[in-house]
């Protein structure tokens, strides 16, 4: 990184959170849940994990949506807001049993994570792993080899711009101007092409 790069960082916070620390918009959440007919289909029973909780808003909707006690969380950092069934913690040093193993996976991870979050995820979901992105994340050539694995499902993508609020300042992010989407990846089926849908 050059130096005018670093000093940019530096002087412009908003330029990258602290940890990736911007809230989504628990209406991006709750429009998601409207679209994914698999919605109709998640029995009440089914458990839940955000391995990135924030303060909490996808969890909430979570709860309002699945049911209250549905949803266990975790996050590197305490960032207050929803607490209940949280840990504290790396989400790379949770080693979950297969008892506890949830059946979905809901999340918003740091961008620059976001390949080794949902690899974990694929791990560990049951059914599902639902990602909440910017649309770039289609965009590489390092990921490309696990694109042709063919776990992506479905992508929901946001036919307005959804305005991201720092975590940190509760102002307005300068890259709300970027899209952003809904992945869900499915491993236990191969999907050639998966499905698209503009909300
Ligand atoms: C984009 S924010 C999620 C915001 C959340 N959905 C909300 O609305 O508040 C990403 C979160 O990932 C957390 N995070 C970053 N690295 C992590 C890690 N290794 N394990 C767990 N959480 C992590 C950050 O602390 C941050 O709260």
């Amino acid at each position: 990184m050059g130096s005018f790069n670093r000093s940019l960082l530096a002087s412009n916070p908003e330029v990258r959170v602290n940890d990736d620390f911007y809230l989504t918009p628990k209406d991006a959440v709750r429009e998601f849940f409207e679209n994914w007919q698999d919605c109709y289909g998640v029995a009440a029973e089914s458990c839940w994990l955000n391995p990135a909780v924030g303060t909490g808003n996808i969890t909430q909707v979570v709860r309002e949506r699945i049911g209250p006690e549905k949803i266990i969380s975790c996050d590197i950092v305490d960032r207050g807001g929803d607490r209940e069934s949280f840990a504290c913690m790396n989400y790379f040093d949770l080693h979950l049993i297969p008892e506890d193993q949830p059946d979905y996976i809901i999340m918003n991870p740091p961008f620059n994570q976001s390949e080794l979050f949902l690899k974990k995820a694929l791990t560990e979901a049951k059914k599902k792993v639902i990602m909440f992105q910017r649309i770039q994340f289609l965009e590489s050539r390092k990921r490309r080899c696990f694109f042709d694995a063919g776990f992506l499902e479905d992508v929901f993508v946001f036919s307005e711009r959804v305005k991201i609020i720092s975590g940190r300042t509760g102002l307005p992010c300068t890259s709300s101007t970027i899209c952003f989407a809904w992945f869900v990846f499915n491993k236990y089926e191969n999907h050639e092409t998966a499905r698209i849908k503009v909300i």
